[in-house]
């Protein structure tokens, strides 16, 4: 696997192991994120070039895709991960505010981002975006209905990016994680019991890590997966898989 990538919010868990995978494995990766502080990693890093921008305006997203052509002639995967959550209750005073900025990021972003970085995929000879949705964009989690309506919106966007853009080549797909050790989980304010709840409630009985959220980003940007496109790839540790109704059994 080799040629030229971005991945937004590359600069913390699921976005930036990413970020390392595709250089590790030959891209060359625009690391796009909206805090210049997390970038630092990428410094010294070869083969990994910085972006400062907000996913969820337009001329950023047109900057990042002119900067990798500019970088590297050409686009081949961009992944779409950047993502915000916050709790959100429906009569709460900042119910509607919070509504709509995680929506401007989690929804808005992926659009902007397909709607910008696809052509150029298509101009490079086609390609794969991966947008990174969430087991809460195909069942829902109580006291968080902003961050569940976005995260639907970015999946059915993307499936019908792939409908789309599939005669121009560009493959579209979803990699959905389930609970995963990043910052975001701080987002949803998950307290020490919240975390032992939460991982009792998982099949496998853990958390994932962000590098095997990024392995399964990776196997969707690849030729591996070459006739697959409009799918939804959970890797949440079985989490979707059950019905709810019984706990799963416990080692
Ligand atoms: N960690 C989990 O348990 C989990 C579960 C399901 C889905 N996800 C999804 O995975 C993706 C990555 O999550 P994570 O856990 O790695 O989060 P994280 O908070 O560790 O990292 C997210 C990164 O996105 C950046 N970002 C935030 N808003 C941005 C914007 N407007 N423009 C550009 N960058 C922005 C942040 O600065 C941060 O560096 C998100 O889309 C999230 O919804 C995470």
């Amino acid at each position: 696997m080799s040629g030229s990538a971005i991945v937004t919010g590359a600069g913390a868990g699921i976005g930036e192991a990413t970020a390392r995978m595709l250089s590790e494995r030959g891209h060359s990766v625009i690391a796009a994120d909206v805090s210049a502080e997390a970038l630092t990693w990428t410094d010294g890093v070869e083969g990994v070039t910085p972006f400062v921008g907000d996913v969820s305006q337009e001329r950023d997203n047109q900057l990042m895709v002119a900067t990798a052509l500019d970088a590297h002639g050409r686009l081949d995967v961009l992944v779409l991960n950047a993502g915000i959550a916050r709790r959100t209750h429906w009569t709460g005073d900042d119910a509607i505010e919070a509504f709509d900025r995680i929506m401007a990021v989690n929804a808005r972003g992926v659009v902007l981002g397909i709607r910008h970085g696809a052509p150029a995929i298509a101009e490079s000879g086609g390609g794969a975006i991966v947008v990174v949705g969430s087991t809460s964009g195909v069942r829902a989690d109580p006291e968080r209905f902003a961050y569940d309506a976005s995260k639907a919106a970015a999946i059915n966007a993307a499936r019908a990016a792939a409908l789309d853009w599939a005669v121009k080549g560009v493959r579209v797909n979803v990699m959905a994680p389930g609970p995963t050790m990043t910052a975001i989980l701080q987002g949803g304010r998950i307290t020490p019991e919240h975390l032992d709840e939460l991982t009792r409630n998982i099949p496998l009985q853990r958390m994932g890590t962000p590098e095997e959220q990024a392995e399964a980003i990776c196997f969707l940007a690849s030729p591996a997966a070459s006739f697959i496109t409009g799918a939804v790839l959970m890797c949440d540790g079985g989490v979707t898989a059950q019905a709810g109704i019984f706990p799963p059994p416990r080692a």
